[in-house]
C-alpha cells in the first residue's frame, strides 16, 4: 500500500474500498462519515481561524460543508452568531453529536440550493472547495457570490497546487485568483503553521471582500 497521507488517497485510499465514487454526492460522503474515514479532519480548531474570528467578532459565520463542525462548535461557545451546513446526513449527524447544545447551528443542506434566513458577514471555508468534482469550481464562485453581500467576507484555508486526483482536488493558485478575483479583492494572503499532514505546505489562509456589483 502506498502512503496513506498522500493528497491524492484521502478520500479514495488505495486497498480501502469505498461503493460511492462521486464527490458530488451526499453518499460518498456518507460512506467515508459512516466508516469513520476522514482525514482531512483536524479534530480541532486551526490557529488562523480563531485569530481571524476574534479579529472580527460581529461577523455572523457560514460554514458550507461542514464535516464534524469543530470550528462551529468554537463560535458557538463563544457566543458568536454561526449557522453551519453539510448535505451528508452522516456528516449531519456527527456535527449535531458533536455540538450537543448547540445542534441547532447545523443544518443538512446542499449549498448550491440553500437560501440562508440572512446574508452572512463571513463564509469560513475549510477543506470544501477541495472536496468539490472540478466541474463545480465556477458554481462555487458564483454561489459564493450570491451569497456574500459587498464587503462581506470570503476568508479560509484553500489547498494550493495540482493533484492527480481527488478529493482533495488541488487548485493552481492563478486559477483560484482567476476564480474568485471578478467578484472578490484578495485582502490577506498567509502561510499556515499548524496544517494536518495531507495539507502541510500546500495550504495558506487567504482573506477576500466581496466586491460591488457582479
Ligand atoms: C473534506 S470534507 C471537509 C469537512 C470540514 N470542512 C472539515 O474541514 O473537516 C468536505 C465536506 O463537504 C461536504 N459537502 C460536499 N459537497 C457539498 C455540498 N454541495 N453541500 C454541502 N456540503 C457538501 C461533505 O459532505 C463533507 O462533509
Amino acid at each position: 500500500m502506498s502512503d496513506p497521507k498522500r493528497p491524492e488517497d484521502l478520500a479514495n485510499p488505495p486497498g480501502v474500498e469505498f461503493v460511492a465514487r462521486d464527490p458530488n454526492s451526499p453518499a460518498f460522503w456518507d460512506e467515508r462519515f459512516e466508516r469513520g474515514f476522514t482525514p482531512w479532519d483536524q479534530a480541532g480548531v486551526p490557529a488562523a481561524f480563531k485569530t481571524f474570528a476574534a479579529r472580527h467578532p460581529q461577523l455572523a459565520v457560514l460554514i458550507p460543508g461542514c464535516g464534524n463542525a469543530w470550528e462551529a462548535l468554537w463560535l458557538a461557545r463563544e457566543g458568536r452568531q454561526v449557522q453551519a451546513i453539510d448535505f451528508s446526513p452522516a456528516a449531519v449527524a456527527n456535527a449535531r453529536a458533536q455540538l450537543g447544545a448547540y445542534a441547532q447551528v447545523v443544518e443538512q443542506a446542499d449549498f448550491f440550493a440553500w437560501q440562508p434566513p440572512q446574508p452572512p458577514g463571513w463564509i469560513y471555508e475549510r477543506a470544501f472547495l477541495c472536496a468539490l468534482p472540478l466541474a463545480r469550481r465556477n458554481d462555487y464562485a458564483q454561489r459564493m457570490a450570491e451569497l456574500l453581500p459587498a464587503g462581506a467576507l470570503l476568508a479560509g484555508f484553500y489547498f494550493l497546487g495540482k493533484t492527480s486526483k481527488g478529493p482533495p482536488f488541488g487548485i493552481e493558485r492563478a486559477e483560484l485568483d482567476a476564480l474568485l478575483s471578478p467578484s472578490f479583492e484578495l485582502l490577506e494572503d498567509e502561510p499556515v503553521s499548524d496544517s494536518i499532514e495531507v495539507f502541510q505546505g500546500r495550504e495558506r489562509w487567504l482573506t477576500w471582500r466581496r466586491r460591488a456589483g457582479r
